[in-house]
């Protein structure tokens, strides 16, 4: 693969291209890596590379020619045309998927962003991509190229001392590595764990990938979500992450209506209370740790049509027999002929309120909260 890196300032890549894993990548042949300054494709006396921004504000912009020229020219010194890629805190984030992907090209010349930002034509023309390494701002490109083209050269056939390396690591599976350890057995009275000193393959295997789900769940838990887990490993991960408190709750759903009165009649029967006026139209009607509020959003915006929620709300209560009743008789515009067991256990009847809202009202003991799989 080749990597050719514009930038303002190639001194900085001394001493990270010549070392480690970058370094071992070049002598192996298989990352060629070239510098180019923009400076160096000027024609004006003093090498001008960034201007005032048109319409004004604080900054410089870099001008679209040197960067224009630069890239034409580094495209000749090559076969490949190369892959364009700036990087500029605006772009998608590198993430494994994006690394992976960016290494499987033959050639990628990467732009370092400066000053403000660049001329929105050298985005628009000359860019294939744009990478962000994160939701911070640096003053130039240059470190996330650096980043770019070390995680990119590890992903080289030979670079790593084996390819199980890069398979094993964090993020490859969707998940964090679990813990490392080398000798000696015991440091400041700290041991390596016993299981690890026991030869048991197969057993180091299993205890790795738990170590590795619960770190995840207890730092990562965004990361476990899109993880393929066995529903074991599920109940792992939950397990581990749920000591951790729940802040975000749900407190609120709305019930959308145009004829408040006939609204507030059916659910102070179904739900057996008088609930509590708000606002002119808003009236709400306490469930458990979840407000139902009954709205006509023509208090808002009189010009607004009112339409029923797309989606059912699930209530629960402990007996369904005498709410079945209640329901038909408050209003509902629409009852389920009948309670029926659904094929995830649940005990239910789906209805409409008098304004088409969607609602369902399960057995309580029955209710599906998770914890286990249902098809
Ligand atoms: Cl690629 N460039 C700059 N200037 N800042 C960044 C970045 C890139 N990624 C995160 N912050």
């Amino acid at each position: 693969m080749r990597i050719d890196v514009i930038t303002l300032f190639p001194e900085m890549f001394a001493g990270p291209f010549d070392a480690s894993i970058i370094a071992r990548a070049r002598e192996a042949g298989v990352l060629e890596i070239a510098l180019h300054n923009p400076r160096d494709y000027t024609s004006d006396r003093h090498h001008v590379v960034d201007d005032y921004a048109y319409g004004g504000g604080p900054g410089m912009v870099m001008k679209p020619e040197p960067l224009f020229d630069c890239v034409d020219a580094v495209r000749g010194m090559a076969d490949a045309p190369g892959r364009v890629v700036l990087l500029t805190p605006q772009g998608r984030l590198l993430t494994h998927e994006v690394v992976a992907e960016l290494a499987r090209e033959q050639r990628l010349i990467v732009i370092c962003g400066h000053y403000e930002g660049v001329d929105e034509r050298v985005r628009t023309a000359l860019v294939d991509d744009e990478i962000s390494i994160g939701d911070y701002v640096l003053s130039g490109g240059e470190p996330a190229a650096i980043v770019l083209v070390d995680a990119v050269a590890r992903h080289q056939p030979g670079v790593l001392g084996s390819p199980a390396s890069l398979e094993e690591e964090s993020h490859a599976q969707g998940l964090l590595e679990y813990p490392q350890y080398t000798r000696p057995p015991e440091y400041r009275g700290l041991p390596v764990p016993d299981i690890l000193l026991s030869g048991h393959h197969a057993d180091i295997a299993q205890w790795r990938r738990r170590q590795s789900i619960e770190r995840t769940a207890r730092r990562r838990p965004d990361l476990l979500a899109v993880a393929a887990l066995t529903p074991e490993e599920q109940r792992i991960a939950a397990e581990a992450g749920g000591d951790r408190p729940t802040t975000v709750r749900v407190f609120r759903v709305i019930v959308p209506t145009s004829h408040m009165d006939r609204a507030l009649a059916f659910y102070a029967q179904v739900l057996a209370q008088p609930g509590e006026r708000v606002a002119p139209t808003r009236h709400y009607f306490r469930c458990g740790a979840v407000i139902v509020a009954v709205v006509d959003p023509r208090g808002e915006n009189p010009d607004v049509a009112v339409r029923a929620n797309p989606d059912t709300i699930y209530f629960t209560a402990p007996d369904l027999l005498p709410l079945y009743e209640q329901v038909k008789h408050a209003g509902a515009s629409w009852v389920e002929d009948r309670i029926r067991k659904r094929a995830w256990g649940e005990r239910s009847f789906y209805a409409r309120d008098p304004d088409g809202n969607p609602l369902c009202f399960v057995e309580e003991k029955t209710a599906f909260t998770g914890g286990g799989y249902f098809v």
